[in-house]
């Protein structure tokens, strides 16, 4: 599939989230940050507003679900058209069923990995899964800045999804900028969540295709 942008709302203004995703129109995706305020501190937007998002962008969605019980929870986002649902591999009682269920519902399943969690129980199942979902900050809040020693952790993730033999993608979430995104590239991602660095730019559509152009290397800058 290539390389994809993928904006976080998070950084965006919520009061006005149709024009704010509008500003994002020239990324390949939306990414909508879900948290509970259990499994992060910190709470933000639910699946009747993930539903509005939906119904009201031509983007794909991808929902990162930084919540407790997503076997519970992570289902309900499938079935309202979510691209991709993300759950965390902390959070997860039965990882496997619910990425089947996930699927049955038509969407594509992503697992996430806080800095301090191994991909290693995931090796082996990567079947069952789309896209391995590499923070680079510890999650809950935009604006933070990257943390260089998640970057042995892309390339590992990389490696695997190789070995598999399956179609993975490795997206990166947490501190990805026109600073940091290149070595993201290097190691091995292919999906790039960004929430500051693109809503803070006046101009989010160049930002996009400024952090698009510097994942693709140096061959294809500008
Ligand atoms: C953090 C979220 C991220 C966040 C990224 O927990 O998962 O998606 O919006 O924001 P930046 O790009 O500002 O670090
Ligand atoms: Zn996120």
């Amino acid at each position: 599939m290539g390389i994809q942008i993928a904006p976080s709302i998070l950084s965006a203004d919520f009061t006005n989230l149709e024009s704010e995703i509008a500003r994002i129109d020239g990324a390949d995706m939306v990414h909508v940050d879900v948290m509970d305020n259990h499994f992060v501190p910190n709470l933000t937007i639910g699946l009747p507003v993930v539903d509005a998002i939906i119904t009201k962008t031509s983007l794909p969605v991808d929902c990162h679900l930084m919540i407790e019980d997503p076997d519970r929870w992570a289902p309900g986002y499938a079935d309202a058209g979510a691209q991709n649902v993300t759950f965390h591999a902390e959070a997860a009682a039965a990882p496997v069923r619910l990425a089947r269920e996930i699927r049955r519902l038509g969407s594509r399943v992503g697992v996430g990995f806080r800095p301090a969690t191994s991909l290693d129980a995931f090796e082996d199942l990567l079947a069952e899964i789309d896209t391995l979902l590499v923070m680079t900050v510890e999650p809950g809040f935009g604006g933070q800045s990257f943390i260089q020693g998640c970057v042995p952790k892309i390339r590992r993730a990389r490696g695997m999804a190789a070995r598999s033999g399956f179609d993975i993608q490795v997206q990166v979430d947490g501190g990805v900028s026109a600073e940091t995104i290149e070595q993201c590239a290097e190691a091995g991602a292919d999906v790039f969540v960004a929430g500051s660095a693109v809503y803070s730019a006046d101009d989010a559509a160049s930002a996009i295709d400024e952090l698009r152009s510097l994942a693709a290397g140096p061959a294809h800058h500008l």
